[in-house]
Formats: structure tokens, C-alpha cells, sequence
């Protein structure tokens, strides 16, 4: 993709990531397609297109068939584990050494940790915080994962309870983490007029995650999309950059220098 260079980075963008004094980096699936981990509606990479969502992140589906559900999320697993950080997460940590920076993310994977990034909050919560689906107790041990895709795997057993163990992740019709909520809520609170909102990589379809931006907004901060395409959120933005995370961030950060 050339897209970075066919749209230069507009000069508003840069003063105001420049004059900012707080920036609120909200991610999503697109901040981590660089790596190598497929977005969840993006055509033909898309894992919409081979699976139904319903049948893999609902608690229906969970009852239902826990082999069938773990054994999706246990590839996926294997792959956040086999991927790097790209040149995008690794900007932002960059960009946290510069300015005060608050990561907020609907991303299930340890990317922008591994980066050297600390992630104020995982929104729909972390693929390795594996936990009980009948106790809620957390399971620490390491679960064996597939190197190949597989249909079905057994989910880990709950030394406590002997329930089957799942996934850490929000679910559809499940609540978000209070805690994940609560810091987000905080750092949007924290921004005043002058500061940034940064929006990375998320289709702005589901909420309340989608809802952040305005929230920001709202709060006096100036709200910059990133994504190589229009989104739900991109009219509400004050500017648009369309390009990769992996290309566009590094030349954001490259400015502050
Ligand atoms: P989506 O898969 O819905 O959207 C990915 C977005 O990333 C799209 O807008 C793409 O245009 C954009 N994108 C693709 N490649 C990119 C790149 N290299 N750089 C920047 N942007 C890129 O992902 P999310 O919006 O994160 O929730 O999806 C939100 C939630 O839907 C997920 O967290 C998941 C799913 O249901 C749960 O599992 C609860």
C-alpha cells in the first residue's frame, strides 16, 4: 500500500499532535493487521467471511459447543504469539516517551504491550486472560495450542471447579470489564481542549467502544482517524489520515522529533 505517501500528512495533524499535551490512542483490529492478525470485517482477510461471528463469540455458543468455540480462540492464540508488534505499535510507545499517553483498545492481543506500551485498558478484555466459565476463578496455567487451525480442542479444565476454562474476552451481549470501563471513562475525563484523541484501525461498529471518540470530542480534544478507509466515525473527526497504522503512525511521531 503507498497510501501514506499518495495522502501527506496534513499540517493540522502534526500541530496538534505536537501541542497536545495528553493524547488518547483508542485502537482496534486494523492497529494489529500489520502484524499478521486478520481484522474481524476487512474483505477476504476478513474472519467474518470464513466464520459466523454468532457461532464463535457468544455465551450461546459457548454453552453450546465450548470444543468448537476454544479451538478458534486457542489459533488465535497461537498466532498473537507467533506475530511482532509492527511499526505502528511501536510508534505509540514512542509517542508515549513524548507526551502523556493513555492506550485504550478493543484488541484482545498483548501487541501494544510487547511493544513496550502500557494499555490503559483492553476494553473487550485479553485472549491470555484465561478465567473458569462456571466459577470465574482465573486458570494460570499454560494451555497447549494448536500450530495448525483445528475445529474442535477441549478447553483447559478448571483445577477449582473442574469447569471448563475460557477465553478472557468480551463476549456479544456480555458486559465490558469494569475495570476496562472505568479507565477509559478516566482518561477521557482527562482530556481538556488542546489535547489529542487518536483513532486507530476500528470500524466504529460497535459500541460502547465506538462511542469513545465523540466522548473525546466532547471534551475539548481534537479527533484524528487514521485508517485507510472511511469509517462510521470519520465524519465526526476534526481530521482523517488515510493510511495504515504502520505507516502513517511512525511519520506522526517522526514529527515530534
Ligand atoms: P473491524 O475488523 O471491525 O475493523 C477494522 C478496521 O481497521 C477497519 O475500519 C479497517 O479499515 C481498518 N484497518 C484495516 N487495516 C488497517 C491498517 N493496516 N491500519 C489501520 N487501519 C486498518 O475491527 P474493530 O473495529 O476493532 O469485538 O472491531 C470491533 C470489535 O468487533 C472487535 O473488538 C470485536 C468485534 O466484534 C469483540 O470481539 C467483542
Amino acid at each position: 500500500m503507498t497510501g501514506a505517501e499518495e495522502h501527506p500528512l496534513p499540517a493540522e495533524v502534526l500541530a496538534a499532535v505536537r501541542e497536545a499535551r495528553r493524547i488518547l490512542v483508542l485502537t482496534g483490529a486494523g492497529m494489529s493487521a500489520e502484524s499478521g492478525i486478520a481484522t474481524f470485517r476487512d474483505a477476504q482477510t476478513g474472519l467474518w467471511e470464513e466464520f459466523d461471528p454468532m457461532r464463535l463469540a457468544t455465551p450461546e455458543a459457548w454453552a453450546e459447543d465450548p470444543a468448537f468455540v476454544w479451538a478458534w480462540y486457542a489459533w488465535r492464540m497461537h498466532l498473537v504469539r507467533a506475530v511482532e508488534p509492527n511499526a505502528g505499535h511501536r510508534a505509540i510507545a514512542e509517542l508515549g516517551r513524548l507526551r502523556e499517553v493513555s492506550i485504550a483498545t478493543q484488541n484482545v492481543d498483548d501487541l501494544h504491550e510487547r511493544a513496550g506500551s502500557s494499555v490503559a485498558a483492553h476494553v473487550h478484555g485479553s485472549i491470555f486472560d484465561l478465567r473458569c466459565s462456571d466459577c470465574g476463578a482465573p486458570f494460570v496455567g499454560e494451555p497447549e495450542l494448536p500450530e495448525e487451525p483445528v475445529e474442535r480442542l477441549d478447553p483447559p479444565t478448571c483445577p477449582e471447579c473442574g469447569g471448563d476454562v475460557r477465553p478472557g474476552v468480551v463476549w456479544f451481549g456480555e458486559m465490558l470489564p469494569e475495570d476496562a470501563v472505568a479507565a477509559t471513562e478516566a482518561a477521557l475525563e482527562a482530556l481538556e481542549p488542546g489535547d489529542v484523541c487518536l483513532v486507530v484501525g476500528t470500524s466504529g461498529l460497535v459500541f460502547p467502544a465506538a462511542g469513545y471518540p465523540a466522548m473525546a470530542r466532547s471534551e475539548g480534544a481534537t479527533v484524528i482517524e487514521v485508517n485507510p478507509v472511511e469509517t462510521e466515525i470519520s465524519d465526526m473527526c476534526h481530521h482523517v489520515v488515510r493510511g495504515s497504522a504502520a505507516q502513517v503512525l511512525p511519520r506522526i511521531v517522526a514529527a515530534l522529533g
